[in-house]
């Protein structure tokens, strides 16, 4: 076991509905699947590169991703996240490559289906993902890198509070090339009263 893991965070409610983050499960196929599939266009030019892309978002794919991510997490390298909109699956956010010692540090990513983009729900599943890592988890710094095209995941991490900090050029492999990224971080002392808590006061969430 490590500290923070396994952990259900949320709900908080925007205008949409409540939105909570918990571990995926085995019975999260079907669903993840679905959407994995109807979004194929709208998720693959952000994602990295892979192989078929219908085969690789199989229901059947999905027990092994499933493994793997259970896996890591219990090692403690990985905090793989679920996002649910009044309970049913609308996406995933991963905190990933956790190192602990003096640098107490990992990235974070997410992707939220189409039809349930644009109401808050990447923010607030970042918001409750942040409070949680840098409270029961023990980080100090989260990072994020996003292609410069992104704008709306530019603007899920501006909302959050994270930083600019640099451009990685030809960083990371996504949707057939090596592709530039902005870094965007976040260190503990930044956000003293924590990002949920920002997030209400600037009105764009409540607690239930
Ligand atoms: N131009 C400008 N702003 C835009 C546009 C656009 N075309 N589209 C959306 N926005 C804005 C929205 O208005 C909103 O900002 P606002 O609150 O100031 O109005 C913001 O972008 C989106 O905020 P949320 O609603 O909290 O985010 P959402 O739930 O829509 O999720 C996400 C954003 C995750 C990027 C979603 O679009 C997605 O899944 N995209 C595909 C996968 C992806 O790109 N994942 C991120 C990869 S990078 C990373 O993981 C660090």
């Amino acid at each position: 076991r490590h500290p923070g893991w396994p952990a259900r965070l949320g709900p908080l409610l925007v205008t949409a509905g409540r939105v909570a983050l918990r571990p995926p499960r085995l019975r999260d196929a079907a669903a993840w699947s679905e959407v994995r599939l109807r979004d194929r266009d709208y998720l693959r030019r952000w994602e990295p590169t892979g192989g078929d892309w219908n085969q690789r978002n199989t229901s059947t794919a999905w027990f092994g991703q499933w493994g793997a991510l259970r896996r890591m997490a219990r090692r403690g390298h990985v905090l793989p996240f679920v996002i649910t909109l009044d309970d049913a699956l609308v996406g995933q956010l991963t905190v990933g490559n956790i190192i602990r010692g003096a640098l107490r540090s990992g990235w974070i990513g997410y992707w939220v289906s189409r039809s349930s983009a644009g109401a808050g729900v990447a923010t607030t599943a970042v918001a409750l993902a942040v409070d949680h890592c840098f409270g029961p988890v023990g980080l100090h710094r989260l990072e994020a890198t996003v292609r410069p095209e992104n704008t709306p995941s530019v603007r899920v991490l501006e909302k959050s509070g994270f930083r600019r900090e640099g451009l990685f050029e030809r960083y990371l492999d996504v949707a057939g090339a090596w592709r530039d990224h902005l870094v965007y971080a976040l260190t503990r002392e930044e956000i003293p009263e924590g990002a949920v808590p920002a997030l209400i006061r600037a009105g764009r969430a409540e607690r239930p």
